[in-house]
């Protein structure tokens, strides 16, 4: 089938985040709703500013990400976007918004935000969805909780053109993830891949949507390995990335983990990357989350066994917990506007929350999938010093095969991790697809 443009599918978007919005006006008994994009913020003591991000909540209704610009709506009215074009000298001014979504909207160009206060009709209560300053101050209820979860809530379902938008920020991520792993191949050092991985993506540091991890070797045991070294070390023998990259605002979450030579931790690569695909195909609509977390556990448990590095049982590995020295963090997340996207945890539209399972502390999502959730599937092996520690002081750590586990530790540890959407039938799987379509 071939694929829509953004173009044509952003009408229904649109239309699907209107009838949101009117649903959670209507419940909670306001007349409409302002919706601000943020504003960059200083670094302490400083003139510069932090990398501006849009308010998410902004960033659903347009792709806009223009600072101090604003979305007024009320129901049965077509939305207004004041946009902020300040008269400046200093920085560029955005320029005039142009693009497939921009006849969707009365636009109205202010010189400066406070303008707003003229553009938003009159009477009413309203609610305001904006960070508090005196631009919106006394207009209406900032953030009401219930009004804002409602519409947290519902955004776990992606319409077609968000889908579309994570597709095309896979195609770049993909493209971008081939170019690091040809950098590790050549010799490159941490450093020069994430350039690479930036060029190819055709993205400033700025605009993907996370810090990339691009990890050798035992820097790949630290989760949110942060550093990237200039000096490439002889002789490495692993490279775990977990990069993304965005379209419109939506992100795509990205791992590969590669030895450089075969042996025995390509071999878990390859056994944990065929557990990884089992996984992905659980995301189907009526599946809880929590479950496929736990399943998780249960096929990291047999490969540790199979692979030789813990003795007995799987299902005592998974009993005893035993498989949470070796994979610390939940399975995935809710991804979209944010990589962590918004509402993991709860229990309905008005609210609640659904607990972690028991002895889960890290896992960011225990909802039931519905059709249009989007998620990663990202599960790791990892030999992290710390927790190894505690293990081996551990009656459980005995089951641990210490000299096969310290043999493997200098490569540190393995994730992988997929994009992957719930729909009728097989789920859709948007990285796989997007290698795939590399090939
Ligand atoms: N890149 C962060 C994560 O995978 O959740
Ligand atoms: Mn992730
Ligand atoms: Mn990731």
């Amino acid at each position: 089938m071939a694929r829509m443009t953004l173009g044509n599918l952003y009408g229904d978007h649109l239309r699907e985040v209107m009838s949101r919005a009117d649903r959670a006006l209507a419940a909670c008994g306001y007349d409409g709703l302002i919706i601000g994009s943020g504003s960059p913020r200083y670094f302490y003591l400083d003139d510069s500013t932090y990398p501006f991000r849009p308010n998410p909540r902004y960033r659903a209704w347009l792709p806009d990400a223009s600072p101090d610009c604003f979305v007024v709506y009320r129901p049965g009215e077509r939305p207004r976007l004041v946009f902020h074009q300040p008269d400046d000298y200093w920085y560029l001014p955005p320029a005039l918004p142009q693009g497939y979504w921009v006849g969707s909207f009365e636009l109205v160009v202010v010189r400066s935000p406070l303008e707003l206060r003229q553009h938003m009709g009159t009477g009413g209560r309203w609610a305001v969805l904006a960070e508090p300053g005196p631009v919106t101050e006394g207009l209406g209820d900032h953030d009401p909780a219930t009004l804002a979860g409602m519409l947290d809530y519902v955004r776990a379902i992606k319409t077609p053109y968000e889908l579309e938008c994570m597709a095309l920020a896979t195609t770049a991520g993909v493209r971008a993830h081939r170019a690091a792993e040809a950098g590790f191949r050549a010799g490159a050092s941490e450093y020069e891949i994430h350039l690479a991985y930036c060029r190819a993506a055709g993205a400033r540091e700025e605009e993907l949507p996370y810090n990339n991890i691009i990890a050798f070797d035992t820097h790949a045991a630290v989760l949110h390995y942060q550093v990237l070294d200039r000096q490439r070390p002889a002789g490495v023998k692993s490279f775990l990335i977990d990069a993304g990259a965005q379209h419109a605002g939506y992100a795509c979450d990205i791992t590969r983990t590669y030895a450089a030579a075969p042996g025995a931790f390509q071999d878990l690569i390859t056994a944990l990357d065929a557990a990884q695909q089992a996984l992905a195909d659980r995301v189907r609509p009526g599946v809880d989350y929590r479950e496929i977390h736990l399943e998780a556990h249960r096929a990291v448990a047999s490969i540790l066994v199979s692979q030789g590095l813990v003795s007995g049982s799987a299902e005592a590995a998974f009993e005893t917990g035993l498989t949470s020295v070796f994979f610390p963090h939940g399975i995935g997340h809710l991804l979209g506007l944010m990589v962590h996207d918004a509402a993991g945890f709860m229990a309905g539209p008005g609210g609640g929350v659904l607990p972690k399972p028991e002895g889960h502390p890290y896992l960011r999502l225990t909802r039931t999938l519905e059709p249009g959730f989007a998620v990663t599937i990202e599960p790791g092996i990892y030999f992290i010093e710390s927790l190894l520690a505690q293990a081996r002081a551990e009656p459980r750590g005995r089951a641990i095969d210490w000299p096969r586990v310290e043999a493997l530790k200098p490569w540190g540890g393995i994730r992988i991790e997929d994009n992957v959407v719930a729909q009728a039938g097989s789920p859709r799987n948007l990285t796989r697809e997007g290698f795939a379509a590399a090939a």
